[in-house]
């Protein structure tokens, strides 16, 4: 790998596994990371070979927050006048899918990071929580915004300005994760089961046409920014919009024959 902060592969046909690997720091996001994993998504995004992405980091931790002792000596005029965390937005223009497989410390950054991909898959391990408020600060990664879409006012208040941590069961019963995987080794696996179970998504998600995965991909992250009225049309306007790929007429040609589609992203 290219790379001293993250390992990058393509464990399957069609599917990057990108993994957050700085384990003295917990996966702490510095600045260096963070370039890296900019880097390595767009290449991936950019690759015609790459249908879906998994984020993933190690068994104790997904990332444990941005990195403290970098931060630590910042001044404002520094942070402001250089847009400190801008670039963390990076992650939100992928145009491909991106499925975060979280075990152990998902914290601060890292959970805002978490949230920054399309779906996320927990083990039984996973902890997440927003402990900026113990440092002095607030979430600065989308927290705060993010997570009161999917859990509502009066939950991100109290997990914001508490700084409590909750588990992989809080995190799937308020919609915070799509499913908690649990832990039984895949005979023949050499990946952690959460992360097996992200690669096989990301495989079921690349069997089909790019162009509709990219499509509906939109469509559903527009719902969390547009109105309702303009939400729908522009889901109808994209639905119309694939009636002009082959992978439209492939698709459904093969249900009318009675086999498997080809799909071609075309
Ligand atoms: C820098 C970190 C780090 C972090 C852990 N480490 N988290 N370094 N930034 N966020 C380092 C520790 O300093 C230590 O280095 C090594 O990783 C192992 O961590 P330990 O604390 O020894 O491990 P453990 O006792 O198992 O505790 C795990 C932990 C704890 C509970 C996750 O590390 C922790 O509380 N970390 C900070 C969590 C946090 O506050 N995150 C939010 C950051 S603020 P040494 O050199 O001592 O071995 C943030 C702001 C985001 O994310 C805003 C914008 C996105």
């Amino acid at each position: 790998s290219a790379f001293e902060h993250i390992l990058v592969s393509r464990p399957r046909p069609s599917v990057a596994l990108v993994t957050l690997n700085r384990p003295k720091a917990l996966n702490a996001l510095s600045s260096p990371l963070f370039k890296e994993l900019n880097h390595a998504l767009e290449l991936a995004d950019n690759d015609k070979d790459i249908s879906s992405l998994v984020l993933t980091g190690s068994e104790k931790a997904f990332a444990a927050g941005a990195d403290i002792k970098e931060m630590q000596s910042k001044t404002f005029s520094e942070v402001y006048s250089t847009d400190f965390l801008a670039n963390w937005a990076a992650i939100k223009s992928l145009r491909k899918p991106v499925i975060a497989a979280v075990s152990g410390y998902a914290l601060g950054g890292g959970a805002e990071l978490a949230l920054m991909c399309d779906i996320i898959l927990a083990s039984p391990t996973a902890k997440f929580g927003f402990p900026e408020i113990t440092l002095g600060v607030i979430p600065g990664g989308g927290g705060t915004q993010r997570l009161t879409n999917i859990v509502g006012k009066s939950k991100a208040m109290e997990l914001v300005l508490t700084g409590r941590v909750f588990g992989a069961e809080e995190a799937e019963r308020w919609g915070v994760v799509s499913k908690v995987v649990q832990t039984e080794k895949v005979p023949g696996d050499e990946h952690l089961p959460v992360v097996h179970e992200a690669l096989e998504m990301a495989s079921k998600i690349a069997s089909f046409g790019q162009l509709a995965t990219q499509a509906g991909k939109e469509a559903v992250n527009a719902a969390l920014d547009l109105p309702l009225s303009e939400g729908l049309r522009l889901e109808r306007r994209l639905f119309h919009s694939l009636f002009a790929t082959n992978d439209q007429k492939e698709g459904m040609a093969a249900f009318a024959e009675k086999r498997k589609p080809n799909f071609t992203h075309s």
